[in-house]
């Protein structure tokens, strides 16, 4: 059950998650959203999805009922630069989340808490000619399982279980777009600048430490030397060379 006064009680944006759709149980927000892709900011929630999908082909544990599953609709002119658009969620996610405690971003956009998973993000676009006609913005949040997988049990954590405060999804929902627009149309504001650089290296969990990380079929060791201007990640060999990286992940 998804209480829609509560949710519009607490939602404070212009456009963003103004008009939506909920669904008890549907294959992937992802998918669902297709028929709603030409409405900036729509957004699909389900209770629970029965295919639900991450990064690189992954697929996405969806209890029921118990954490949230939404994705929602970006197009121009709020589109601009998907590595950055990718940044600003990755920043809401952790801002909504620090009443509950100090939460880091993994890159390149898991959230995390002390090194597990709480959140992650699945940004899928439909690209013509080069040009970005829309962008789906996808994102699991763990509140409250009641059940994880075994093989999850080392790298999942929920929100429920960290603080045991009762956490209603669509207060939560509705604070994840206010923070979100707000960055956003900063963002696209070009008198305002936000500090990407600096926000980054708050808030990422590798800052300065060692990583490997996995590109294509090879993995490489690296320190994270912080993000560019550019939303790209900054590494530095072992033998001191500089590198940047566009995609991957952190093994
Ligand atoms: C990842 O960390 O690999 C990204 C996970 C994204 C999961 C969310 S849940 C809502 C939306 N629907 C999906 O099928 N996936 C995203």
């Amino acid at each position: 059950m998804f209480n829609n006064k509560l949710y519009f009680e607490h939602l404070n944006t212009h456009f963003l998650g103004r008009k939506h759709k909920v669904y008890d149980k549907c294959t992937s927000t992802q998918d669902v959203i297709r028929e709603y892709s030409n409405l900036d900011g729509f957004v699909v929630i389900a209770s629970t999805q029965t295919k639900g999908r991450g990064r690189m082909g992954r697929s996405w544990f969806s209890s029921d009922n118990e954490n949230l599953y939404f994705s929602y609709v970006l197009k121009n002119p709020h589109l601009r630069n998907l590595q950055i658009i990718n940044l600003l969620v990755s920043f809401s996610l952790c801002e909504l989340l620090s009443e509950y405690g100090n939460f880091k971003i993994k890159w390149p956009n898991d959230i995390v808490f002390n090194y597990k998973k709480v959140a992650g993000i699945l940004i899928e676009s439909s690209i013509v000619n080069k040009s970005v006609l829309y962008s789906i913005i996808g994102i699991g949040l763990n509140i409250n399982f009641k059940y994880l997988p075994k093989e999850l049990q080392d790298r999942a954590i929920s929100i429920k279980s960290i603080t045991n405060a009762n956490i209603e999804k669509e207060i939560l929902l509705a604070k994840y777009f206010n923070i979100f627009e707000t960055y956003l149309l900063t963002y696209l504001n070009n008198s305002i600048t936000i500090d990407l650089v600096g926000k980054w290296r708050e808030l990422s969990a590798y800052y300065g430490k060692r990583i490997k990380i996995r590109l294509n079929d090879d993995e490489e060791c690296f320190i994270e030397k912080g993000i560019d201007a550019d939303g790209a990640l900054r590494v530095t060999r072992e033998d001191g060379s500089e590198k940047k990286l566009y995609y991957g992940e952190i093994v």
